[in-house]
């Protein structure tokens, strides 16, 4: 085979890192593919690069569906953001599963005594998002003959340029795609146009719904160009009449935001203004309260963020009692979801974050929890790490570690290492990064793994959580 070469029949075998998928080729070697597939599907494929031992594909077209697919009810539909709903739930979980066992196969030797658990399901596989973002755009394609000036909905799974209208979001509960529809009907009735980012022409950009999954609080926050020279206070005055008419018909809409969003990157961002009810929504996790204003950062499944941090904070107590004197390090702190539940158990607590704004709102969710023992440190976890290792603190410290995609910093691990701790909390998005990470951290055999636990974050997507356990090595 060579580069270009078209194949056909070829089975998908399994989903790998990087969310490539596997086949093998008639000669045994491994193809790496990228596309959209499930796994057993069978594909047309065209070879991208040849390699002495391994070739890189790209899916063409899918010609034998797979046994896994499941028959969707007909008012579903699949969008970027819930590629996997064909694939029955549980299939997806043993996909996951087995991700994460084959992530660790790599530290086999080191993993003997580690007690790997099932992976602990989201509790709701639909409407889980208590977030929802839909784009407005539009489609022309010459190849395709289409020309369609207004389109609201979804990314196309993998196509960042193109919106398909959307009938339902199965993501969302049916108060969001009702608020939903009625936006989409209004918007389309109001004669200004939806923008277009190539040339920073039209207005309408972007819907975001937010809605506490405890309280059903709902924040409506419309993202639109407002230098569109059309946009005057008569189309302002219609706005404002229709949001008084939907809070009117669903009152559990208490707030909604204009973002006046003139740059032209595609991202929901802009000055914020508020154009009906209170400037935040409350949404609960654990019996903790958290205030949600338009750019706050918050996991979008509430229930399943229960469910995390539950199983972090249970393994965190699996061995050690919770002593009052302990210090703990939260070292990739966001908006302190994790600390606000853990503080409590300890005399004091650091939560070292990059981002200012999430730390702000660390800041206002610890006041609105009663929490006082947090100091909020805004700066890259690899460059406050060493001075507060010279600080050397006597008590014992507990680290809590949810670094992004990319793991962590080289330099953070290693001093993680030579800091020494008792117990470290790994939380990860990444089985790739995070099996990189504990690589260093096992050096010198300081640590082991007592237990890896998956975490299915995100229904109907590739996304998955592992929390894991390392324990120092008591020494004779
Ligand atoms: C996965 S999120 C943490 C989620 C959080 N622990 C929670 O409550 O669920 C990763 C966080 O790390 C922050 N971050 C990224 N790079 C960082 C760095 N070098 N130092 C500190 N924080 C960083 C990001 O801004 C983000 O808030």
């Amino acid at each position: 085979m060579k580069k270009n070469d078209i194949i056909e029949n070829v089975e998908i075998e399994k989903l790998i890192f990087g969310w490539q998928w596997l086949a093998t080729a008639e000669d045994g070697r491994k193809i790496i593919i990228t596309g959209w597939a499930i796994p057993r599907s069978k594909v047309t494929l065209r070879i991208l690069k040849v390699h002495k031992n391994r070739f890189e594909a790209q899916i063409m077209a899918v010609t034998t569906r797979s046994p896994y697919e499941r028959e969707l009810p007909t008012h579903w539909q699949i969008y970027g953001g819930c590629k996997w709903l064909a694939i029955p739930y549980k299939v997806q979980t043993e996909i996951k599963e087995n991700q994460i066992k084959e992530a660790f196969h790599i530290l086999k030797d080191k993993t003997e005594s580690t007690q790997f658990h099932s992976i602990v399901e989201s509790p709701e596989t639909e409407w889980y998002r208590n977030k929802v973002e839909f784009s407005w755009g539009k489609y022309i394609s010459a190849k395709e003959w289409v020309h369609d000036e207004f389109r609201f909905g979804f990314h196309a799974p993998g196509q960042f340029d193109r919106i398909i209208n959307c009938t339902h979001c199965i993501l969302a509960d049916d108060r969001v795609n009702e608020i939903f529809r009625s936006v989409d009907e209004y918007s389309r009735l109001s004669w200004l146009p939806t923008y277009d980012p190539k040339t920073g022409e039209g207005f309408w950009r972007h819907l975001v719904i937010r809605q506490s999954k405890k309280t059903g609080e709902t924040m409506v926050i419309f993202s639109a160009n407002t230098n569109y020279p059309h946009w005057s206070r008569k189309e302002e005055w219609d706005l404002r009449i229709f949001i008084n008419t939907l809070t009117q018909k669903y009152n559990d809409i208490v707030s909604v935001y204009i973002l006046y969003n003139t740059g032209r990157a595609d991202i929901v961002t802009g000055e914020a203004i508020l154009l009906h009810g209170k400037s935040t929504i409350t949404e609960e996790l654990l019996w903790n309260r958290f205030e949600i204003h338009p750019k706050s950062f918050f996991q979008t499944n509430s229930l399943w963020a229960e469910k995390l941090y539950t199983t972090t904070i249970n393994l965190l107590d699996k061995k050690e009692s919770s002593t009052p004197s302990w210090i703990l390090l939260d070292l990739y702190g966001w908006t302190g979801t994790i600390w606000i539940l853990l503080s409590q158990h300890f005399k004091k607590v650091y939560s070292v974050e990059l981002v200012k704004e999430a730390s702000e709102d660390g800041k206002r969710n610890a006041l609105l929890n009663n929490i006082h023992n947090v100091e909020f440190i805004n700066m890259k976890t690899e460059e406050w790490l060493p001075g507060f290792i010279e600080q050397k603190v006597n008590e014992p410290v507990t680290l809590i570690v949810d670094p992004p995609r990319d793991g962590m910093h080289p330099k953070a691990t290693k001093d993680l290492l030579a800091f020494g701790s008792d117990i470290i909390m790994y939380v990860s998005c990444n089985p790739a990064t995070l099996v990189r990470d504990l690589m260093i951290l096992l050096e010198e055999n300081t640590y082991m793994i007592t237990d890896v636990t998956p975490v299915d974050m995100f229904p109907h997507t590739h996304h998955i959580e592992t929390v894991v356990r390392l324990e120092k090595i008591k020494k004779n």
